[in-house]
């Protein structure tokens, strides 16, 4: 069975691509070909045991030749090209795509649009935030030692990327799970004051959260997120009012637990320090 992950390079496809490589050598050796696709295969250093092919999901006149004899399919979120890339997927006889979106409303929602529509049968990944978007606090700690930030009490479940990255290879793998969407989260709701809390305790220091109003929060994000600021800073008021709750879709999926936050800041104290 060959198995194209596409945006191979990028942060959940890479980790799709070694979930895939470990299973196939834990159960199905010999079994599992895993295809990535980048745009500079000289650059993307990807593991032994990977067929690296050229190309991209926005460059739909590259897709043809990544397809070609490809079972199934990791589809990376790219709203624009994601129907021609998946008509493009059904001539080639791609028979199971597990598509990363997002629920109604979101920016990537027209991506599990668009697969519903190919007719071929998929798997819909819907993860809540990344734990990774609280690097966001990175360079204020590392220069200030400081977070400056609305809403301390915010709270939702966040994920670790390698969790996503896990479902995602359980779902291309096994079957009983087409036609499904998963909500993904963490295990747990932490409030941001929380996360702050669990990164200081990774670098072995006290972090101060110094609390800014909502209008303070979106001037000190537009810089980094443009339009897209205020849509955040009003998200986390929504969510200081009606924390965001844990699914178990992750443990029940991948037989493990979800990463806490506390262990993801462990693993990842090296960006902040
Ligand atoms: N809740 C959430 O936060 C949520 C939910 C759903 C989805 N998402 C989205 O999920 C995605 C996951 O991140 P990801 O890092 O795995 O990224 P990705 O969008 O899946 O893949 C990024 C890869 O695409 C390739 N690429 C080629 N040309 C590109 C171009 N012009 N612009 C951008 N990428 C290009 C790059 O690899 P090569 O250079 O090797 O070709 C890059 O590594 C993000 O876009 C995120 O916004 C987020």
């Amino acid at each position: 069975m060959r198995i194209l992950v596409t945006g191979a390079t990028g942060n959940v496809g890479r980790l799709v691509v070694d979930h895939l490589l470990a299973a196939g050598t834990a159960e199905t050796a010999g079994t599992i070909e895993v295809r990535a696709l980048t745009t500079n295969p000289a650059k993307a250093a990807l593991p032994d045991g990977v067929e690296v092919v050229q190309g991209y999901l926005g460059r739909t006149e590259t897709m043809p030749a990544a397809l070609d004899g490809v079972d199934r399919m990791y589809l990376a979120p790219l709203p624009g090209t994601a129907r021609e890339v998946l008509a493009l997927a059904g001539k080639a006889g791609v028979d199971r795509v597990v598509a990363l979106s997002g629920g109604q409303g979101s920016w990537w929602y027209g991506v599990q649009e668009a697969v519903n529509e190919s007719g071929i049968d998929a798997t819909h990944l819907e993860p809540g935030e990344f734990m990774l978007n609280s690097t966001m606090w990175a360079e204020q700690i590392r220069t200030t030692g400081v977070v400056r930030d609305a809403y301390p009490g915010s709270a939702n479940a966040p994920i670790d990327l390698d969790d996503i990255a896990a479902v995602a290879a359980t779902v291309l793998l096994e079957d009983g799970h087409l036609g499904r969407s998963y909500e993904l989260t963490g295990p747990e709701t932490i409030s941001r004051a929380e996360m702050v809390r669990c990164i200081g305790a990774a670098l072995g220091r006290e972090i101060p959260f110094e609390e800014l109003t909502h209008e303070q929060a979106v001037e000190l994000l537009t810089p980094s997120m443009g339009e897209y600021a205020r849509w955040y800073v009003d998200g986390m008021a929504e969510l200081a009012a009606h924390p965001q709750q844990p699914t178990a879709t992750v443990r029940e999926l991948t037989g493990r637990p979800a990463t806490t936050f506390a262990a993801w800041a462990v693993q990842h104290a090296g960006e902040f320090r």
